[in-house]
């Protein structure tokens, strides 16, 4: 059954849900989510978010810290909003009822790499849980806001659904929704919108190894990109440096692998190599602490020089009773492996975690298409330039999503006229498909590749050898996406395919290493590349 609304938001994350939350108190909300309402990358976050909140902290010094972090690529204005209107987004998330932790009556503020002091606001080890939390609870309880799982938006609306505006100019697109398909039937229904916010957060199921759950195959990324919306920076994927290495994944896809929070290090841990060398002082005098890209290359180049499969990070040389009291989630997981993290080291290796890029919008979280915003993960806002400081996601995603809220109830008050008539989903002559292997297997290839030539240390020679795997990929997809009834894993493999071409494509244009992007060809920053964004744009949508 097709819906009409005034503004649907596509996923249930915190950028989603906060924003249905600001919406519902001047429109009626539609949000869909492609599973169940709390799986997302928010509910497995554990540090916390970045925000200044005590005397002791400036707003200076985190904006100095997120642009040191960004290696000359952060936009400085949206730097500034983010940081300046943080404090109030927080106590916006502790109004609506999440619960942080407190000592001594106040917040836990602790520190994490890249951050001059401690700001991290947390719950314990389970911060992103907590935020999904309150803010589901607040969503049910408006009449206004129509929450449906089990619902995966498959593509956006525009003036290419509609024949007689097929022909009009990109510079004037408009986005009235989304075709989204429905759970259990894969019945397809049209959801038209006044106003549509993408907030479908990460991608880092396009890599083999990473530390996000199975729902992010970068549907945002890769919908905005097909409807032509700019889309900015793919090459700075983040890679955490410590992932839990579970050596009975060896062979196996080790995607959703379990984080152990950097707040672990900001605590005290220190990474070892398999013979006890706590290596970072070779490589930063910030040692355990430095940012996020320089610690992931360091342990690379370890297991590199080595061949061992993963360093350790060490936390045992603390008194166990403050260790479980900070990271209680941490350490009953850890126990489940068979590692108790109060005696023994932990082992790690890095995974793609997030990406910098994203639907390039403005500070209102618009797009470039009229009707259409973008927040949280999917966007590129630019406050993380090459290389995102940590717990700056989740502040991100709170403040630009407030603030698209507040936009778009003046793009709802000034709307010209009513959506034209959109037709429904065509999927006749369309068949049932039989061949799911060709689907998975073609979705480990997409990770292997661009683990293996496009992560954490890249080459020409990589890049374009993962260009031509990844347009065969591409080709035979289409192919077998036009002729086939839709389902679940051939959407994802789209998403996932047009996701790899966007990053290599960024990568291949960078011709300089820069924070998160490294290659082994021009291994210099170059102050002529300093400012400038890797735009890309789909011209014939
Ligand atoms: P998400 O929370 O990922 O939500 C996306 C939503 O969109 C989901 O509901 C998903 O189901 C839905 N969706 C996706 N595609 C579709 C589709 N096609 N149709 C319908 N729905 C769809 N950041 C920090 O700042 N601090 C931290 O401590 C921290 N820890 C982290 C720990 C882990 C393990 C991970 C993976 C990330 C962490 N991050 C952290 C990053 C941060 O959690 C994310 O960047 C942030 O939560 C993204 O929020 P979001 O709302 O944009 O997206
Ligand atoms: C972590 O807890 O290490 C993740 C923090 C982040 O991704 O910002």
């Amino acid at each position: 059954m097709d819906i009409k609304t005034d503004v649907l938001i596509i996923g249930s994350g915190i950028a989603g849900l906060f924003a249905a939350i600001k919406i519902a108190e001047f429109a009626e909300v539609v949000v869909v989510t492609k599973k169940e309402k709390t799986e997302s990358n928010t509910n497995y976050a554990q540090g916390g978010i970045a925000s200044v909140m005590s005397s002791e902290d400036s707003f200076e010094t985190h904006v100095k810290d997120t642009l040191t972090a960004g290696a000359g690529l952060c936009n400085a204005k949206m730097v500034n909003i983010m940081v300046k209107e943080g404090p109030d987004r927080i106590r916006d998330l502790i109004e609506l009822g999440a619960e942080f932790t407190l000592k001594n009556g106040k917040l836990d503020l602790v520190r994490e790499g890249g951050h001059s002091v401690p700001r991290i606001v947390h719950a314990k080890d389970l911060t992103g849980k907590e935020i999904e939390r309150a803010l589901i609870d607040k969503v049910n309880s408006f009449n206004n806001i129509r929450l449906i799982e089990n619902s995966l938006a498959i593509d956006l609306i525009t003036e290419h659904n509609v024949l007689k505006l097929k022909e009009g100019p990109l510079s004037n697109r408009n986005c009235w929704g989304a075709y989204v398909m429905r759970g259990e039937s894969k019945e397809v229904i049209k959801i038209a919108a006044k106003a549509t916010v993408l907030a479908t957060g990460g991608l880092g199921q396009v890599y083999w190894h990473t530390t996000n759950p199975a729902i992010a195959t970068g549907d945002g990324f890769a919908m905005a990109y097909r409807a032509g919306a700019r889309i900015g920076n793919m090459e700075f994927i983040q890679f955490h440096p410590t992932s839990l290495y579970n050596p009975n994944k060896k062979n196996n896809n080790n995607s959703n692998a379990f984080l152990i929070s950097e707040a672990v290090r900001g605590f005290g841990a220190i990474l070892r190599t398999k013979d006890g060398n706590p290596f970072m002082e070779r490589y930063d005098e910030r040692k355990d602490l430095a940012p996020r890209d320089i610690v992931a290359r360091a342990i690379d180049n370890e297991l590199k020089k080595s061949g061992e499969d993963c360093v350790y990070l060490d936390i045992t040389h603390l008194p166990a009773k403050n260790i479980i009291d900070k990271f209680p989630n941490i350490y009953s997981i850890c126990k489940n492996y068979g590692i108790d993290i109060t005696k023994e080291w932990i082992p790690v290796v890095p995974a793609a975690h997030y990406a910098c890029g994203g639907i390039v919008v403005d500070e209102f979280g618009r797009t470039s298409l009229k009707g259409l915003y973008a927040c949280g993960e999917v966007s590129m806002t630019g406050v993380h330039g090459a290389n995102r400081l940590a717990s700056n996601s989740l502040l991100e995603a709170i403040v630009f999503s407030f603030r698209a809220s507040k936009n778009i109830r003046e793009f709802l008050r000034n709307y010209p006229s009513d959506i034209p008539e959109i037709p429904g989903w065509d999927d006749s002559g369309a068949l049932t498909s039989d061949e799911k292997v060709l689907i998975t297997h073609s979705i480990k290839e997409v990770k292997q590749i661009m683990w293996d030539y496009v992560g954490i240390v890249r080459s020409n020679q990589r890049l374009l050898r993962a260009e031509k795997r990844v347009h065969n990929l591409y080709t035979e997809n289409e192919e077998l996406y036009k002729k086939t009834k839709v389902f679940e894993e051939i959407l994802e493999l789209r998403n996932l395919i047009t996701c790899a071409h966007m990053i290599i494509k960024s990568a291949k244009m960078r011709k300089e290493s820069r924070g998160l992007h490294y290659t082994i060809d021009f291994p210099e920053t170059l102050e002529a590349h300093l400012a400038s964004d890797t735009i890309i744009q789909n011209l014939h949508p």
